[in-house]
């Protein structure tokens, strides 16, 4: 039995997540930061916009308590497949095959959402269209976390980001910095502005490659 500070916290998959080189999945340390915030903060109700092959699913089970429930939606026909047949073993785990325009209410069991994360159609417009369907949900303090936010710096550049620039519909800020998710960005501002009680931050940095997520949570006093 382990007991105490030896206590297993979960965290074995972590090495096995990309770091360098992860297109599609969140890398390796951006799984480890939001493990660190789901272990620090519990929530309740977490819903998932993009599940894909299942790492950051895998990586808010890990770290959620045993009475939370993991609401994950995707509507590629692989994704729905492995949700499917590679998440049944946890029960509190629910796949929602349908966009995420699409959210009701009634898909988490009119629950209050106390974390909700955005990777999924990367698309300014879809994200509008969502946000405005889940903010009612959101639980006072709930917490928003978007993926792909981040610049990518050039010197840190694998062949895999080179393709990427030449085949997809980022685009370059200046000589070095590529915004590979325009649309997410748009999305940060556009929140930002239409619901000006939601304060943001960032995890990015130039030091790696680093595709970065923002979080965002209504303002609050703390003192009052
Ligand atoms: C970047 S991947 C998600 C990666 C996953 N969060 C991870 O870190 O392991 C994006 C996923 O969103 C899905 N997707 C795209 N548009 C969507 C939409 N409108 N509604 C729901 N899912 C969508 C895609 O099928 C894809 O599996």
């Amino acid at each position: 039995m382990c007991l105490g500070r030896t206590q297993r916290i979960g965290m074995s998959h972590l090495p096995s997540y990309r770091e360098d080189d992860a297109i599609g999945p969140l890398q390796r340390d951006e799984a480890i930061a939001l493990f660190g915030i789901i272990r620090t903060i519990r929530p309740k109700v977490v819903v998932e916009f993009g599940f894909f092959h299942g790492h950051s699913a895998f990586n808010f089970l890990q770290a959620l308590p045993g009475d939370s429930r993991l609401y994950s939606y995707d509507i590629d026909a692989e994704s729905i497949k492995r949700a499917k047949t590679e998440f049944n073993f946890d029960q509190r785990f629910a796949f929602i095959g349908k966009s995420q325009t699409d959210f009701d209410p009634g898909d988490i069991e009119n629950q209050a959402i106390d974390f909700v994360f955005f990777d999924a159609a990367h698309e300014l417009e879809l994200n509008i269209q969502t946000f405005q369907r889940i903010i009612a949900c959101l639980a006072p303090e709930g917490m928003i976390a978007i993926h792909d936010t981040g610049l990518w710096h050039r010197s840190h550049f694998a062949p895999i980001h080179e393709t990427f620039t030449r085949e997809c519909r980022g685009e370059w800020k200046d000589e070095d910095f590529y915004a590979h998710q325009p649309g997410e960005r748009a999305f940060i501002d556009w929140i930002l502005l239409e619901y000006q009680d939601f304060s943001a931050i960032h995890f990015h940095t130039p030091r790696t490659l680093r595709h970065g997520f923002s979080l965002l949570q209504r303002k609050r006093s703390l003192a009052s």
